[in-house]
């Protein structure tokens, strides 16, 4: 399938390592143009060495702390400047510390609110005028199974990825005919470095193995493995694509099966 995405300049968050990584790299694939963001170092610089070889002159990285206010502003706009206005925004980065709801306090949604949601925010506001001027964009936002069931322990996490996806699927509706589309993937257990820190911090709260924490996982994933961060990348790229012009406003699981309800 031709995905149209040859020469299209697109913008991955939290692309240093994990699921974003895997997304740069699904794009560069396909032959876009592709603006890494992290807060930088070596991982950064080590992300985009390895992405240059395989594509030379079609990646660049953007050292940005998105937390900070106006830090995706500032990322989209040196995105802009390299490769031209980025059509495809893939919203990603870290997620908030492991909480359970009890414990979290005004402060923790605060943060939380700065990681996750406040970047989406200024990502859709830099990016929308030059996607309605080309009448197509894309918009998709990396969030979690979280989104649709909330696990013990990820109360922050499920409280602003769902702020995230409320805010995009109003602005489904609102931009449909400007032929924009604004989705988000779900991903289950995935494995990346992330999942390996919640691992060995859920392993301390419940006073188990981390061997154990991820056994747990994969018991509750029907396919009975972790993800692959390539296999959450495979459907952000076709989210992204020409031919998934009719898909808009659709949360898709990108999970083994692990969510268990039926919408
Ligand atoms: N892996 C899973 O199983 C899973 C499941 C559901 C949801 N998710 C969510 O998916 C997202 C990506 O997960 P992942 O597993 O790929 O995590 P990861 O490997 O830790 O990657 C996170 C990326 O975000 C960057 N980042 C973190 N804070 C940032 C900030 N303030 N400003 C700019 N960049 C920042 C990190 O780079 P630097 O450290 O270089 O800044 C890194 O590139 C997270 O929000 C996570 O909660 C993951």
């Amino acid at each position: 399938m031709e995905l149209g995405l040859s020469g299209v300049p697109v913008f991955v968050g939290g692309s240093s390592s994990g699921l974003g990584f895997a997304c740069a790299r699904g794009f560069l694939a396909e032959g876009a143009y592709v603006t890494l963001v992290s807060r930088g170092g070596e991982r950064l610089a080590s992300a985009l060495a390895e992405l240059q070889r395989h594509a030379p002159g079609r990646v660049h990285a953007v050292a940005c702390d998105v937390s900070k206010p106006g830090g995706a502003t500032r990322a989209y706009q040196e995105a802009s400047d390299r490769f031209g206005p980025p059509l495809v925004v893939v919203a990603n980065g870290g997620g908030p510390p492991a909480l359970p709801a009890a414990n979290a306090a005004p402060a923790d949604f605060a943060h939380a609110h700065e990681l996750l949601l406040r970047p989406v925010v200024e990502l859709v506001q830099a990016a929308l005028p030059a996607m309605r001027a080309a009448r197509w964009g894309r918009v998709i936002a990396i969030t979690s199974v979280s989104l649709r069931q909330p696990e013990r322990g990820l109360v922050l996490s499920s409280s602003l990825r769902a702020a995230v996806w409320g805010y995009l699927k109003t602005l489904a509706r609102e931009e449909a005919s400007s032929g924009v589309t604004f989705n988000s993937v779900c991903p289950g257990y995935t494995a990346t470095e992330r999942l390996q820190a919640l691992a060995t911090s859920l392993a301390e709260r419940d006073g188990v193995s981390v061997d154990e924490v991820f056994q747990q996982w994969r018991a509750k994933t029907p396919v009975g493995r972790l993800g692959k961060p390539e296999e959450i990348a495979a459907a952000v790229v076709f989210l992204a694509s020409k031919p998934a012009a009719f898909i808009n406003g659709v949360a898709l699981a990108v999970d083994g099966g692990a969510f268990l309800g039926l919408l």
